[in-house]
């Protein structure tokens, strides 16, 4: 026996301990300093996993490792560079040839930026998925777990939806780098069937750590409907406009499911596990992420209300275009094949955005 697995075994069981580095397993995180990266940084270092972080910081910046570092004690490696530059992904992987799997989060994801510069959107998601790809083919990394988003769905017929539910034509070019990165994935590992990967369809990701030492830090005017509500809250935004009354739902506005980036984080140790230990039905899986629930528009910010007990300034206007109506997860899938389900409910995680607003405004 070696000597190293020698020591693992006379160490009580009740002891937390971490896993010597020589031990421990490599994932690359791509977009690791973002909002949903960087929470999944945390969640793999709680899972004993050596993560070692890819971002150029065009969407978020290094102070996120101190976040990650205060929350965990260790802090992530760290490389900064563009992957749709080919020769540094090669140079990356020539350099870290223990990396046994990839979560691939970095993109561009502003939806109406998109319209506005489609090509700059196709260059950086399927380009960089595209090098991701050639060089795991090349060094040998068999196992990847993709960001893809509901948005492939557009507005669906039959509510839940299931992972079988058709894909609809994208609404935008984000929403269709989405659908071909996901077509990407699947053709080359139906052609090299020593990749294995998983399309992780988030829903609606809202929320921060509980610690509040990171969250969501959106760039300029947030679009997304929960950094819109906090920064009205915080005072930085007069009022929040409620995009539509008229939907055909419970209370006339539009219903999204909103789950809690930690608990979506979580999904993608549980994914990453599935790969690693070749517990994948399939080469090439997809799982739907979110809490199977629900929720208009006027629910949340009733709901934020009431977890924070600070009354939001809003009005009702037109629709905004190119919303869909509802949408949903039918989470069975991801529920009893991953073992995963969401935990925290809607006011613990508006509340969690509320103390993540507050820490980075500054506000007792
Ligand atoms: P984010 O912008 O906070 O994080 C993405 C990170 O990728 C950023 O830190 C950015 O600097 C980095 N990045 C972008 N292009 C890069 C490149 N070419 N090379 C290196 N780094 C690059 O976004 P997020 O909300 O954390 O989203 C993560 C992933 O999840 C994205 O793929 C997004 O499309 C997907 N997604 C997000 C949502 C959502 O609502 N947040 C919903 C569904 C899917
Ligand atoms: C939610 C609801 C708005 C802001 C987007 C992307 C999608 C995915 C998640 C990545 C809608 C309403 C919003 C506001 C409002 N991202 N709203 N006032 O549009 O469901 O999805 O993010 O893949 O691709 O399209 O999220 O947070 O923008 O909106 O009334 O100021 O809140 O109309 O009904 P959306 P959102």
């Amino acid at each position: 026996m070696r000597w190293h697995l020698i020591a693992v075994h006379i160490i009580p069981k009740f002891v937390v301990q971490r896993n010597p580095v020589h031990l421990m397993k490599q994932i690359l995180v791509t977009g690791g300093t973002g909002y949903i990266g960087s929470h999944t940084a945390v969640e793999l270092q709680n899972a004993g996993f050596e993560v070692i972080i890819v971002d150029n910081l065009s969407n978020s910046s290094l102070e996120v490792l101190d976040g990650i570092e205060k929350i965990t004690g260790i802090r992530p490696e760290f490389e900064r560079f563009d992957l749709t530059e080919m020769h540094k992904v090669e140079t990356f992987f020539s350099k870290y040839p223990k990396i046994e799997a990839v979560i691939h989060f970095a993109a561009s994801k502003a939806v109406g930026e998109s319209v506005e510069k489609p090509l700059l959107y196709y260059r950086n998601n399927l380009v960089s998925l595209i090098n991701l790809l050639e060089c795991q083919i090349k060094y040998g990394v068999k196992n990847i777990v993709f960001s893809s988003s509901c948005t492939v769905y557009g507005q669906p017929e039959i509510l839940p939806v299931t992972e079988d539910t058709p894909r609809k034509d994208a609404e935008s070019p984000y929403g269709n780098t989405k659908r071909v990165n996901e077509d990407i994935l699947h053709d080359t590992i139906v052609a090299n069937p020593q990749l294995k990967g998983i399309a992780l369809r988030y829903f609606n990701p809202v929320g921060a750590h509980p610690s509040a030492l990171i969250g969501e830090l959106p760039l300029g005017i947030p679009a997304n409907l929960v950094p819109f509500i906090t920064q009205t809250a915080a005072g930085l935004r007069n009022e929040l406009k409620v995009f539509g009354n008229d939907y055909s739902t419970s209370d006339g506005s539009a219903v999204r499911d909103y789950i809690n980036v930690v608990d979506l984080a979580k999904a993608h140790v549980i994914a990453v596990n599935r790969l690693l230990e070749n517990r994948n039905k399939a080469g090439y899986e997809i799982f739907n992420l979110g809490t199977g629930n629900g929720v208009s528009v006027l629910e949340a910010v009733h709901g934020f209300e009431n977890a924070t007990g600070v009354k939001l300034n809003y009005k009702i206007v037109g629709r905004r275009a190119g919303d869909i109506e509802k949408i949903w997860a039918d989470t069975t899938f991801a529920n009893e094949e991953l073992g995963w389900k969401a935990e925290k409910g809607l006011e613990e995680t508006l509340l969690s955005a509320w103390l993540w607003e507050k820490k980075i405004r500054g506000i007792v």
